[in-house]
């Protein structure tokens, strides 16, 4: 399937908000803080990021942070056209990381043609959610 273009403008102002909103993330127990940006297709921008518990399973991931907040800011019409997410793992920004298993399926279920932006292990790399969730369950 022909990947979507996103300009280049809109990824890198997806970046920034995704560097700014992991300076929220509360991850006081790996250390690890996650910042997401999406794209929705009437072009609006929400962001998230990770809150641990002391309770680890309690975990929210930053993607679907910023996936429950547009839901619950804009109702459940949601599209999503483009993901970016950035990691940094104490002092060391830009680390590897791409959406864990649970998140590419809430990505999947409101983005199905989405573009995911993130840092692979071998640098920036971008995929479509249906690359990264081969036959992602669907009900509907
Ligand atoms: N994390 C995310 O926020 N998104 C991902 O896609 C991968 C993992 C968070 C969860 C946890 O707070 C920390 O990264 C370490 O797993």
């Amino acid at each position: 399937m022909q990947k979507r273009k996103v300009p280049v403008a809109t990824r890198e102002r997806l970046f920034r908000a995704a560097r700014q909103v992991m300076k929220n993330a509360y991850a006081p127990f790996s250390h690890f803080r996650v910042g997401a940006a999406i794209l929705t297709a009437k072009g609006q921008v929400f962001v998230g990021c990770n809150v641990e518990n002391s309770s680890y399973g309690m975990t929210n991931c930053a993607e679907r942070t910023a996936i429950f907040s547009a839901i619950a800011k804009d109702g459940p019409e949601l599209e999503i056209r483009a993901v970016a997410l950035v990691a940094a793992n104490g002092s060391d920004r830009g680390v590897p990381c791409s959406p864990c298993g649970a998140c590419r399926q809430v990505i999947y279920e409101f983005g199905p043609r989405a573009l995911i932006f993130y840092q692979g292990k071998k640098g920036p790399k971008q995929s479509l959610i249906t690359d990264l969730l081969p036959e992602g369950f669907r009900l509907k």
